[in-house]
């Protein structure tokens, strides 16, 4: 089904005490985390009147897996940078010691504000990579000042990366997910079954024309951030997906949980 481009999409929080597309509250809040995680901070250029923002942990260390989490493509998905907050909200800087964490905390801003789900320029951010499928689809702004980070973002995905999305359109839950393999590892499970903690997972059968098992869409390659990562040498992708149906809160704790169990699955256990 095609999710609307420019119909704008508000939720109230109870967490935040605020609409879902405050994003002056969004970045002070988001500030008071990178100072007391000591992140650091790369402005990747604008959108809008609003930085593109990498954060990376501190003292990264050659013998850490690295592991890149992303959120925010889509302006009307608004729990992925705000679950984001949450999660760094409750996160505890030691965990820096096992993982080489790099973040993007909302890809879209101008998209964000709107409650939309494209960039105010009209295009989407999450399409027109150059993977494989590309046949001359044209890469959005935001796209083009993550590809001029390419290199960064390959390394800094090298062991994983997560991305997190909404269903506007939806009631349940699933994910994407993408392994070298026939099946989708109990890595993919424990994902699916983080967002299953809230949400009941999508029924078998067809999500925008994919066949989903058991909440998983596997190793579905597009022109997206997550195909292009993974083509390009990411050992695990995955795209969540909490539904847009449901209550805000609960999609924003979902998405904090999502990306928990997924350092906690891929730090240096040692
Ligand atoms: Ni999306």
């Amino acid at each position: 089904m095609l999710r609307p481009a420019f119909e704008s999409y508000n939720w109230n929080s109870d967490l935040f005490n605020c609409q879902s597309n405050d994003i002056d509250l969004f970045y002070s809040l988001l500030n008071l985390q990178i100072s007391r995680l000591k992140l650091e901070q790369k402005v990747l250029g604008n959108a809008g009147e609003y930085p593109l923002l990498l954060l990376q942990s501190p003292n990264q260390q050659e013998s850490n897996p690295n592991v890149l989490i992303s959120a925010g493509f889509h302006g009307e998905e608004p729990a992925g940078p705000w679950g984001m907050l949450h999660f760094l909200m409750h996160l505890r800087a030691d965990v820096f010691a096992t993982v080489n964490l790099t973040l993007l905390p909302l890809v879209n801003p101008t998209g964000f504000e709107q409650g939309h789900r494209f960039n105010e320029l009209g295009q989407n951010p999450n399409r027109g990579f150059p993977t494989q499928t590309n046949n001359n689809e044209l890469i959005s702004h935001e796209g083009a000042l993550l590809i001029e980070y390419v290199d960064l973002l390959i390394d800094a995905s090298k062991n994983g990366v997560l991305t997190c999305h909404e269903d506007v359109l939806l009631n349940d839950s699933y994910i994407y997910s993408f392994e070298e393999a026939d099946k989708p590892s109990a890595l993919s499970q424990s994902l699916r079954d983080s967002l299953g903690r809230y949400f009941a997972t999508a029924q078998n059968g067809e999500i925008d024309g994919c066949t989903i098992k058991d909440g998983i869409i596997f190793n579905h390659f597009d022109t997206s951030f997550e195909s292009f990562l993974v083509e390009r040498g990411a050992k695990f992708g995955c795209c969540s997906e909490t539904p847009g149906q449901q209550n805000f809160d609960q999609r924003v704790k979902a998405n904090a949980q999502v990306m928990q169990t997924f350092i906690l699955a891929l730090h240096n256990s040692g």
